[in-house]
């Protein structure tokens, strides 16, 4: 008995492992919750076109093929071709950046990195919060900073829809002379194209086909984890069946 009770707990806490992997998010006190849904092909197939107008001109996603992209998001060579292939020849390239890097560095001071493993390495939620996160800075050599990364050589690409907003801190010295600042808040100053909630919207699916692209096979994992728990479900019935026709003549 006390042998079934193990395999018992064992197949429970591995089964409750495999459910709540992936729940672990990545954390930072001031970063805000990007809520994308993976499986919302339409925020993917958005995300696609907003990134390849609007991000691919600086980064690439060498990681990642055209002709793969087009089979997980639905879309046909047709429509790869025409809405996402703009440098590309053939649906077997990868992102490519057409900015020699060099040039790249020169220009912005850091060059542009790849954006095909950034959602991975960096999280979701710091992405969101850098794409909103762009404000007013006279000093600056890009008329702007960031308040997820200070001193970001990246301009604010997205001014058009966003509009520009200055950031407002606040300064505190504790007894020692010690400077504490604090961000507290965004101010706009000029309106964008679309309001904050449509802003929002627009990163959201950006933030959702990078974090896609960093995994694209995250589709088949979770279908092959649901196989999974189905047969250690299915393997502790078939257990327990076996023990009581193994035990049942031993008293
Ligand atoms: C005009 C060129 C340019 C465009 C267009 C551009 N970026 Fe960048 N981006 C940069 C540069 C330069 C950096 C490096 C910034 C740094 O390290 O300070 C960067 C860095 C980043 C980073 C990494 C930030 C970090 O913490 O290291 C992310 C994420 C990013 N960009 C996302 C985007 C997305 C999404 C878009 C499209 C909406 C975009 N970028 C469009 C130039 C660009």
């Amino acid at each position: 008995m006390a042998r079934l009770k193990n395999i018992d707990s064992f197949l429970i806490v591995t089964i409750c492992l495999l459910a709540t992997q992936g729940l672990a998010a990545s954390g930072g006190a001031e970063v805000e919750s990007a809520n994308i849904d993976p499986n919302n092909i339409n925020s993917l197939q958005r995300g696609a076109a907003n990134f390849m107008n609007y991000c691919s001109g600086c980064h690439s996603a060498k990681y990642v093929r055209y002709k793969t992209i087009g089979e997980d998001l639905g879309l046909s060579e047709e429509m790869l071709v025409d809405s996402l292939m703009f440098n590309a020849e053939s649906t077997f390239d990868t992102i490519q950046v057409s900015m020699p890097s060099d040039d790249a560095s020169q220009w912005y001071g850091t060059a542009p990195p790849d954006l095909s493993l950034m959602a991975r390495a960096k999280g979701v939620d710091y992405i969101f919060t850098f794409l909103k996160g762009f404000y007013v800075d006279a000093e600056s050599p890009t008329g702007v900073d960031n308040i997820a990364l200070p001193g970001t050589s990246m301009p604010h690409v997205l001014w058009e829809l966003q509009g520009y907003q200055s950031a407002h801190f606040e300064s505190y010295e504790d007894s020692e002379g010690f400077v504490t600042t604090t961000f507290k808040g965004f101010k706009q100053i000029t309106p964008g194209m679309i309001d904050s909630e449509d802003y929002d919207k627009f990163i959201r699916d950006i933030v959702n086909f990078l974090s896609y692209i960093a995994e694209p096979v995250r589709g088949f994992r979770v279908m092959l984890g649901k196989w999974v728990i189905i047969y250690l479900i299915f393997f502790l019935i078939i257990a327990r069946m076996l023990k009581k026709q193994i035990w049942k003549d031993v008293k």
